[in-house]
């Protein structure tokens, strides 16, 4: 199956849920408005791999994200980390509540897949 639907209204704000879509695990983060605001606020300049945190989500309330990590393929840790996003364990990348690279050895943010939102509590990833 290509698509996956994921039932939003049992996520806790601030909480991040896993799923598994094409052998991958995806992370789904319901972002508290401290976490949105954070990211925003987040000059570009000081990104590795440049991405407005606006252009990385359609509804800023939730985030989602493969979870690869992008040096070398390892399953990062949610709420975890210097910029408590994901904390890599592997080779110690710190990703921030956007998914993006702020620390350590991985080149670029975390992948957003596909998504769209079928409803105000159900989510299609695919
Ligand atoms: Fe994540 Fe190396 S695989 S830091």
């Amino acid at each position: 199956l290509a698509s996956l639907e994921v039932d939003l209204s049992k996520i806790q704000r601030g909480t991040t849920t896993t799923v598994k879509w094409r052998g991958k695990p995806v992370f789904i983060r319901r972002r508290t408005a401290d976490e949105i605001a954070k990211e925003n606020a987040v000059d570009l300049g000081e990104l590795r791999d440049k991405q407005a945190d606006a252009d990385r989500t359609q509804n800023p309330e939730w985030l989602v994200v493969v979870g690869v990590c992008t040096h070398l393929g390892c399953v990062p840790i949610a709420n975890a980390g210097d910029y408590n996003g994901w904390f890599c364990p592997c080779h110690g990348s710190h990703y921030d509540a956007s998914g993006r690279i702020r620390k350590g050895p991985a080149p670029e943010n975390l992948e957003v897949p596909e998504y769209s939102f079928q409803d105000e509590t159900t989510m299609i990833v695919g």
